[in-house]
């Protein structure tokens, strides 16, 4: 593949890293990558879950250490010794893992550890919340700088991370996977901010696993396999297919989603209903049923309360009002477990805080839910407990050096894939999904939605939550459309399409 060498051939770039290589336990994470970032454009990193996208941009924002390689600076060698080196050498980086404080506020992680001071050395509060409002102002974030950070929603976290790099005047701002926590209209906010970010003549670097914002906002992408540079190409002078096969070294075809049919003359069966649900300044009125079978897709913007809805159902989040029945029993859900008893299931959208157990293994992660069956099955088999977690792994792509690898040490992706895994193993009759294929590459994306079109196959319900509109519509049999905590349209496959998702997510009516 044709390596592009610069937009602007005779500028120097804003950054450049040469022949970077990291190596950790068991894993070459790089193998001699160069990557440039020039100013006034988008430079996007791609690569599948596990491609080294984020070791690089953590060693260019001075977090990790590099084994090889150089890091230079308008044309001038840098080693940087801390982040704190590298936000003053003018890079900032938005972060794949969200915050690490989040219980200072706003404008204390904007100014973190830069706060501005009283003469006497104390922080002048109110000059760093006047500071941070105005930083927010500039991107038209209506946040209060006093509000702790960890109240926000991920993608008022975000629009936060921004205003600090604004804040710090980065010169390079690396974006990793920031749509992974936005919606459509979020989204096309923070596009909006990039763009003119770069018309002011800085260097952006966006890493995402979505093609069609690669393609809408990018200038050029450099793709990572295995920690290997595939190559860098103009975004102009390439199409989909020729990226796609860039990332995962094949081609592949995504199926449209042909559903498989239901017997017309089967009769339909009823699982979960839920009536009058009601959560005091949450969600109200919400009324729906799932039969057996049945992928219900659940759409709406941040704060539509999607994610609070099926939290109350489930008994994680209380419920004011309202009544679920499984099959035509009422049933009174007060915990997960009193959930996981009555066989109902969310596999959540914060994976990485609710369910991972970042200290265990790859295998104890998947089978530790399904090992009391696993027991009863193979009468504590250990070899086939590993053959059960080792199919996972292979079906959903999981990179790992081996089963007994510590989940810490995955890349982001992977550790979606491995909670994903254990509640795809699990025998249960509902199951809730809260953004099921979120920050997976595009590869594994697609054996997901396999494995829960398999799972409606075999008869169980389902209710997905997706923000990825061609997501919902191809693998829901029907569409419920939430906007400001109610239900505002139901749809059926048929019926639903784009226009009408984005139409009813914004209220109209
Ligand atoms: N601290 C660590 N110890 C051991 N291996 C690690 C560590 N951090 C990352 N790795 C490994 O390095 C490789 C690259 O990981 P990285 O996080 O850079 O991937 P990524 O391209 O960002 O993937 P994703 O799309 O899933 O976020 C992976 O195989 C990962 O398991
Ligand atoms: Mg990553």
């Amino acid at each position: 593949m044709a390596v592009v060498n610069s937009v602007r051939p005779n500028s120097t770039p804003l950054l450049e890293v040469r022949g970077i290589v990291k190596n950790y336990p068991g894993v070459l994470a790089l193998d001699r990558v160069h990557f440039d970032v020039r100013c006034s454009e988008v430079h996007c990193l791609a690569g599948e879950n596990g491609a080294g996208k984020s070791t690089l941009i953590e060693i260019i924002g001075g977090s990790y250490s590099k084994d090889e390689g150089i890091i230079l600076i308008d044309g001038n060698e840098v080693e940087f010794s801390s982040p704190k080196h590298a936000q003053e050498m003018g890079i900032a980086v938005l972060h794949q893992d969200l915050p690490v404080l989040p219980f200072l506020s706003v404008a204390e992680n904007i100014f973190l550890a830069r706060q501005p001071k009283t003469k006497l050395g104390f922080v002048n509060y109110s000059e760093m919340y006047k500071r941070a409002r105005r930083w927010l102002d500039i991107i038209q974030a209506d946040i209060n700088p006093q509000t702790p950070l960890g109240n926000l929603s991920m993608a008022r976290q975000q629009l936060v991370s921004i205003a600090k790099a604004l804040s710090l005047e980065a010169r390079v701002i690396i974006f990793d996977e920031p749509s992974a926590v936005l919606t459509s209209v979020e989204l096309e906010r923070l596009f909006e901010i990039i763009n003119s970010l770069k018309q002011e003549g800085r260097g952006i670097t966006y890493i995402s696993h979505r093609l069609e914002e690669i393609f809408e906002i990018g200038d050029r992408v450099t793709v990572l396999r295995n920690g290997r540079l595939v190559g860098t190409e103009l975004i102009r002078k390439i199409n989909k297919d020729t990226l796609i096969k860039m990332l995962v070294g094949r081609e592949i075809v995504e199926t449209t989603g042909e559903v498989i049919k239901k017997d017309k003359g089967k009769k339909r069966e009823t699982v979960l209903t839920v009536k009058g649900l009601n959560r005091s300044g949450v969600f109200k009125d919400i009324d729906f049923k799932v039969d057996r079978g049945e992928i219900l897709g659940i759409y709406g913007l941040v704060g539509s309360g999607r994610t609070e809805l099926v939290r109350s159902i489930i008994g994680a989040d209380p419920l004011d009002e309202g009544e679920i029945y499984l099959y035509d029993q009422k049933v009174k859900i007060s915990s997960p477990k009193d959930a996981i008893k009555l066989g109902i299931c969310l596999a959540p959208e914060d994976r990485k805080r609710q369910g991972l157990f970042l200290g265990k293994s790859v295998q104890e992660n998947i089978t530790l839910p399904s090992l009391k069956k696993l027991k009863r099955a193979c009468f504590l088999n250990y070899k086939k407990i590993a053959g059960y977690a080792s199919v996972f792994v292979k079906k959903m792509k999981i990179v790992t050096p081996g089963l007994s690898q510590k989940v810490r040490f995955l890349s982001g992706g992977n550790q979606q894939k491995v909670v994903l895994a254990k509640w795809l193993g699990m025998n249960l009759k509902v199951f809730f999904f809260d953004e099921p294929t979120r920050g997976i590459d595009v590869g594994a994306k697609e054996e997901i939605r396999n494995l829960i079109r398999e799972l409606a196959h075999q008869g169980k319900s389902i209710i997905m939550i997706s923000s990825e509109i061609p997501e919902i519509l191809r693998l829901s049999d029907r569409i419920v459309v939430m906007y400001s905590g109610r239900i505002t349209k139901e749809l059926s496959r048929d019926e639903a399409n784009k226009e009408k998702l984005i139409a009813y997510s914004m209220g109209v009516t």
